[in-house]
Order: C-alpha cells, then sequence, then structure tokens
C-alpha cells in the first residue's frame, strides 16, 4: 500500500492535470484519448513492469542496475536516464512554481474572474515576469530537495498518503461543476468522440509521450523506486494499481479542463497555459470557490512535489551508489545543478521569448527534447534489455517462471513495444 502511493505519488503529477488536458486539446481531442489509453495499459504497463523488475532485482540506480545485470554499453541506457531526469526535472520545477505562485494568486486577484481573455492575460504577464517565475522555480527546488535530503519515506510518503485522496475528492468535485456548466457538453464530445481525420504521425507520437510523461516511465525513475521495493511484493499489481490510478486522475482532469474550455470560449488548442486560464474560472462559479481555489492548487503542488521528489531521487541515488557521497551534500549539489538548469526555462516566456529553435521555446524544447525523445528511447532500451538481454531472470522475477502472463509480457516487449516505438519515432523525425 504504501509502495503503491509512493510509486503513485511520482506518476500523478503536473503531467496528469497540466500536461494531458493541453496535450489532448491540441491533439484534437477524442482519437487522442483512445491511442493514448490503448499505450498506456499495452506499452506502458509492460515498460512499467520491466522498470520495477530492473530495479527490484539489482537493489541499484540506473545506472548501478544495468551495470550490475549485464554492463557493457547496456550501462548507457542508465545515464541516459539520469540525463532525462536533470532535463525533466529542471522545467517540471518551473512548471510547479507556477502552481505555487497559482496558490496565492486564486487567494486574491483572480478570485471571481471568468473572463478568458483576463485570465488568459493574467496568466501571460505572470509568466513572463522573470522574478516571480525564478523566484518560484527556485522556492519548489528548495522544497522538493528537503523531502529528498531527508529520505523519501518518513515525510512524503504519510502526507502523499492523506493529501492525495483529498485531491482526488476535490477533482471529482472540480468535475460535476465543470460539466454543468452551460455549453460544457460539447467539451466532453470533443474530449471523447474520436475524430480520426485528426489523427497523424504527431498525434501518435504526443499520445506515445504523454503515456511517458505520466506513467514517469523511459529514464529510470520507477526503477529507482523499485530497487527499495521488497522480495514479497507482487509486481504485476503494482504496476496495474500505478498505471490505473494515473489513468483514472488523468481522465478526470480531462473531464474539468476541456468542458470548462468550451463552456468558457477558449481555445482547446491554446497550449501549456490551458490549465492555468481555465480553472480559476471554473473556482469562480462555484459556491466557496474563494476557498477552493487556493486549496486546489496547494493540493496540485504537493502533487507536483511527490513527482519532483521521484525525479530528483533518482538522480541523486546515482550521486550516491556511484560516488559514495552522502545524501545530504548530493542532494544539495544536484538539486543546485536542476535549478540552473531551469533558468533558461524560467525565462522563457518572458526574457528569453524570442530565443526558439525548430519555433519552440527553451521550455518546450526541453519537454520535446525529454518526452518526444529520451524517454521513447529510454522505453525501446529497457524493453529489450528485459526481454531479450535479461529474460529469463526478470520472469522469475515477475512471475516466478515462464507462465503464461509472463510470456504474453515478454512477446510484448520483445517485439510489440519496441516496434511501436522505433516506428512512431522514425515517423516522427
Ligand atoms: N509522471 C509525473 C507527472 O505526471 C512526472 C514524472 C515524475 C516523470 N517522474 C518522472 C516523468 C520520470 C518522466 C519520467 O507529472
Amino acid at each position: 500500500m504504501g509502495f503503491i502511493l509512493a510509486a503513485a505519488g511520482s506518476a500523478i503529477g503536473l503531467g496528469n492535470i497540466w500536461r494531458f488536458p493541453y496535450v489532448a486539446g491540441e491533439s484534437g481531442g477524442g482519437a487522442f484519448l483512445i491511442l493514448y489509453l490503448g499505450m498506456v495499459f499495452t506499452i506502458g504497463f509492460s515498460v512499467m513492469l520491466g522498470e520495477l523488475a530492473i530495479g527490484r532485482a539489482a537493489r541499484r540506480n540506473p545506472v548501478g542496475a544495468f551495470a550490475a545485470l549485464k554492463g557493457g554499453a547496456w550501462t548507457y541506457v542508465g545515464y541516459m536516464g539520469v540525463l532525462a531526469g536533470f532535463v525533466i526535472l529542471s522545467y517540471y520545477s518551473v512548471i510547479g512554481g507556477w502552481t505555487l505562485a497559482y496558490t496565492w494568486a486564486t487567494l486574491g486577484p483572480l478570485l471571481e474572474n471568468t473572463d478568458t481573455g483576463e485570465l488568459g492575460a493574467y496568466f501571460s504577464d505572470f509568466i513572463a515576469d522573470p522574478t516571480q517565475t525564478i523566484a518560484y522555480h527556485g522556492l519548489f527546488m528548495a522544497i522538493t530537495i528537503a523531502i529528498v535530503m531527508g529520505g523519501i519515506e518518513k515525510g512524503i510518503e504519510r502526507a502523499a498518503k492523506f493529501l492525495m485522496p483529498v485531491l482526488f475528492v476535490m477533482l471529482v468535485a472540480l468535475c460535476i461543476r465543470a460539466l454543468t456548466l452551460p455549453g460544457a457538453w460539447a467539451g466532453v464530445e470533443f474530449f471523447v468522440i474520436p475524430d480520426w481525420s485528426r489523427v497523424n504521425t504527431e498525434t501518435v507520437n504526443a499520445a506515445l509521450s504523454q503515456a511517458f510523461f505520466s506513467l514517469s516511465l523511459g529514464m529510470g525513475a520507477l526503477l529507482t523506486y523499485g530497487s527499495y521495493l521488497s522480495r514479497s511484493e507482487r509486481l504485476p499489481s503494482v504496476a496495474m494499481w500505478v498505471t490505473s490510478l494515473d489513468t483514472v486522475i488523468a481522465l478526470l482532469a480531462g473531464f474539468l479542463i476541456l468542458p470548462a474550455v468550451f463552456a468558457f470560449g477558449y481555445d482547446p488548442a491554446a497550449g501549456p497555459g490551458l490549465t492555468f486560464v481555465t480553472l480559476p474560472a471554473v473556482f469562480a462559479k462555484m459556491p466557496g470557490g474563494g476557498l477552493f481555489g487556493p486549496v486546489f492548487f496547494a493540493l496540485l503542488s504537493v502533487a507536483a512535489i511527490t513527482s519532483a521528489v521521484s525525479l530528483l531521487e533518482t538522480v541523486v541515488a546515482y550521486a550516491i551508489d556511484e560516488t559514495s557521497s552522502n545524501r545530504k551534500p548530493a542532494t544539495l549539489a544536484m538539486g543546485v545543478v536542476v535549478f540552473f538548469i531551469g533558468v533558461p526555462s524560467a525565462l522563457s516566456f518572458g526574457p528569453w521569448s524570442d530565443f526558439k529553435l525548430f519555433g519552440k521555446t527553451f521550455l518546450d524544447l526541453m519537454d520535446y527534447l525529454a518526452s518526444n525523445l529520451l524517454l521513447p528511447f529510454g522505453g525501446i532500451a529497457i524493453a529489450v534489455f528485459v526481454g531479450w538481454a535479461v529474460s529469463q531472470r526478470m520472469m522469475t522475477e515477475v512471475f516466478g517462471g515462464a507462465t503464461l502472463p509472463a510470456r504474453v509480457w515478454l512477446w510484448m516487449l520483445r517485439t510489440v513495444a519496441p516496434a511501436a516505438i522505433i516506428w512512431i519515432l522514425i515517423s516522427g523525425l
């Protein structure tokens, strides 16, 4: 139970509530949803099980685990994971900072405003202000560093156990409010009715990237968590729980944000600001919304922090194991490096907004590099590693032997997952 909540704490975060609705909005809604669900429960679930198994079998950080189980070039898969951890956390923390800021913002200036034009302007002004975005990014990193320094089990697990269910209840309440707004139904139709003409390689690519990002796969975060897991735990049920909880939260966020987008006449393809612009409008339409808003953003910050903790923990576990440093200095050093890598992302909607590469801002570029390239590559490597390089040991680790479910799982990892990911990556390029 404690482990499922910790792993779900890693998976459930900004990916579900900030990233999922806007990517679904950009990708045309319904068809994206079906592609996403399909990938989560086939490739996603199998790779998650593989990551947990590698971690628990090796009882090490990603680099150490690949080195210990096979060595050779496989060790670089671990390094790629650690690199992805740096990259993702650097901009994840910037968005986490937005969430912290909105906890106070919804207390005051945003109260009772349902005009998405004004809310959008407020958001654009806020993310363009370098002092605020850097300060909140720093605050978010400081909290994450403090928690990882103290060891992840004590504080964060206990807090998550209590706060995540509260977040869930609030999401349900918000969903009900959003769905009963006049005009909300168009959002539901957009979200669930597939428009297959919108499907192209970009949509498929977006669905795969979102699946990896949301489930925390492809960089060794769940591998690291798996290394702390006891032998008595049944990995398939752990993986199924985490996959399902993560999906439920993403669906709730979709049924909250997209109906609100349509009810308030906003553009579903508006991009990363979607959640931040539409949620305050939903709060304003709720009795007691002035209290609801800050509490919701506070809980979303907690969900973001439990995810950030898993990202930093992966990098720190590597530093501790492989350079035999102590937890506290290692955490501080890694955290400070991540903070500095994140600064250009924090500036990317303000002073650095003119800097564009391939039409993307620095933050978008980091997200693209990590989610669309590093994570899927990591996913292929994990699938091939488990499926071909150490398959006997992994079957025993997870299923106790070559049972039928074990064979189905291996077949997924040997053929379906790598072939699908490679095809998606190549067509994306
Ligand atoms: N899954 C988290 C979210 O949805 C983010 C995250 C945490 C992550 N650890 C990760 C993403 C490892 C990729 C890899 O917010």
